[in-house]
């Protein structure tokens, strides 16, 4: 597991945007051969999506050859709903990339069927050969997309029942009108994100401290799910300094020496 800490949600976005660029870069992405991302929603990936876009623009980087697959999406919003996870993808990224449309694979809420939605989503993952890298973020709670606190460690893409937390956190999008807020939602699992070659995690900001020091200084437990990849081969969690006020001053000291150094080089 690695550890970056940057000096603040700027910094932190941009070391982030870099990163993905540079692995889709050196995949060399083709026709025969497309790099698969997974894709978070929410106010933490807002940063690194504004950089993406600016390094697509500036030529640096082409999403012609990459696939990408989202975390999560509300229940029984309707797509074109501002809100809904499509719209927020849509308008925050893909409509100011070069990605096709059809490459850019969210969860149907509104699916008839949404267990028959959600074993086709695994199956779309399984037949694009998997993801290479998969970008998350956390919620307070430490909850990795819609993987709620008690949630397997082992859980595939299925439905879920939001967390109170969770759904008076989102209250914000929605009027602070906690009637509007949706209560369930399609996600993938613990172990669908388990799977990736390799998983980047986003925690910014100091309310989300303690769930950064339960993810990385305590033992796995489902009740912070996020704490998951502490088992997994290739782990990067991305943070800025406000996300670290809860872990030990030794903690923070033994990640930041080789970012120092790398920087220096
Ligand atoms: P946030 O949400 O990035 O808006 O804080 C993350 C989450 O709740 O998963």
């Amino acid at each position: 597991m690695r550890l970056v800490i940057l000096d603040d949600y700027e910094l932190a976005s941009e070391w982030a945007a870099k990163y993905i660029r540079n692995r889709i870069i050196q995949f060399k992405p083709s026709a025969e051969r497309y790099f698969t991302l997974g894709l978070p929603t929410g106010s933490t990936p807002f940063g690194c999506y504004q950089k993406l876009i600016e390094y697509y623009r500036s030529g640096d980087l082409s999403f012609k050859y990459v696939k990408t697959f989202n975390m999560d999406e509300y229940v029984g919003l309707s797509r074109a709903h501002p809100e809904s996870y499509h719209s927020y993808m849509w308008n925050n990224f893909f409509k100011h990339i070069d990605i096709y449309p059809s490459n850019a694979h969210i969860l149907d809420g509104n699916a008839k069927d949404l267990e028959a939605e959600c074993q086709a989503y695994e199956q779309k993952i399984t037949e694009a050969g998997g993801i290479e890298l998969f970008v998350g973020g956390i919620g307070p709670d430490g909850h990795i997309a819609f993987n709620e606190p008690g949630s397997s460690l082992v859980s595939r893409t299925r439905v879920k029942t939001l967390a109170k937390d969770t759904i008076v956190a989102n209250a914000r999008f929605f009027g602070n009108d906690l009637s509007k807020v949706p209560t369930m939602s399609l996600t993938v699992g613990v172990g669908t994100v388990m799977d990736a070659k390799e998983v980047m995690i986003l925690i910014t900001g100091a309310h989300k401290a303690f769930a950064l020091y339960k993810a990385i200084e305590e033992g796995v437990n489902h009740m912070w799910t996020v704490s998951a990849f502490q088992q997994h081969p290739r782990t990067i969690f991305i943070c800025d300094e406000d996300a670290t006020l809860e872990l030990r001053v030794k903690t923070v000291k033994y990640f930041k020496e080789p970012v120092r150094i790398a920087i220096a080089l």
